[in-house]
């Protein structure tokens, strides 16, 4: 697929894509299709290990391409199922997805940053759901991870005013993992997709699989997945080099088998 809205690049192991819609990048069918595509592949491609997205410099996101819904009626967003198949694409990534925030991210744009696995967010960082203010509610995740992530009465406020949180009150609140200077943001991203990517593949995958399931399933059955996933990664051969270079002193070196 030839890409028009977003850059993607390869550095090393991870596989990086970078939105490329003005300045702003509102998330045209065109673009979410395109991000798709670009995930899906790395995530299928053994060569990378964990994944990037970077937005803009100065705005993140502005979510949700509003003048392409603007005509939108029910029956055309419901028999398209708008949004369904990125959102269900992205989930089903196996391999970790770091994002980089600087600037807004709204509506979609935060619904975006919250199907990665981490976020890094920059000082100018600001996260919202404004859609109530254009008569709808958030579509693409927010009512779901953004309660996951701070809680039930703050995420209604946030929905129900669409006001924005700052970086310092996302991280506090544990939406983001980590607050730095604007201008470090992506070079703590890749320091940290690096680092990813030099784990052991298949435990990455297991662990990405297993924390996954803390949202999803009951105490009982999480503790159960995680044990028989802890159980099964002793088959690979890069836990006997991890366990073995640990006893020898030296830096393992894992291969994904
Ligand atoms: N979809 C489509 N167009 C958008 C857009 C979006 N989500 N967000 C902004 N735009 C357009 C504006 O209509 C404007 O178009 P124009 O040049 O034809 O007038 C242009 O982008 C610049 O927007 P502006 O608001 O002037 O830029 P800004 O830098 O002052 O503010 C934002 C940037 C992102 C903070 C602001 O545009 C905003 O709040 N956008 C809406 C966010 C939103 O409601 N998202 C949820 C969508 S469901």
């Amino acid at each position: 697929m030839a890409y028009e809205h977003i850059v993607p690049k390869v550095a090393g192991r991870a596989g990086i894509v970078t939105l490329a819609r003005g300045k702003l990048n509102p998330l045209s069918k065109d673009l979410l299709t395109e991000l798709t595509d670009a995930l899906v592949k790395y995530d299928q491609n053994p060569e990378i290990r964990c994944m990037v997205i970077f937005g803009g410099d100065t705005v993140y996101c502005a979510g949700a391409d509003i003048k392409e819904m603007v005509e939108s009626a029910f029956a055309d967003a419901f028999a398209a199922d708008s949004f369904g198949a990125v959102s269900d694409a992205i989930q089903s990534c196996r391999k970790p997805i770091i994002t980089g925030v600087l600037g807004p991210a709204l509506g979609g744009g935060c619904e975006l940053a919250m199907m990665c696995d981490i976020i890094i967010a920059g000082e100018s960082a600001q996260f919202g759901q404004p859609e109530i203010n254009l008569g709808i509610i958030a579509g693409i995740g927010g009512t779901q991870r953004l309660t996951r992530a701070i809680g039930k009465a703050k995420s209604m406020e946030m929905h129900l005013t669409g006001r924005r949180m700052t970086a310092t009150e996302a991280e506090q609140n544990g939406l983001v993992s980590r607050v730095v200077a604007d201008d470090e943001v992506k070079s703590e991203v890749m320091k940290l997709a690096d680092l990813i990517t030099r784990q052991p593949p298949l435990a990455v995958i297991a662990l990405k699989e297993a924390i996954n399931r803390a949202e999803e399933v009951s105490l009982r059955e999480g503790l159960l997945h995680e044990r028989r996933l802890f159980h099964s990664l002793f088959a690979t051969n890069d836990r006997a080099e991890g366990m073995q270079a640990f006893v020898e002193k030296r830096t393992a070196v894992f291969k994904g088998h």
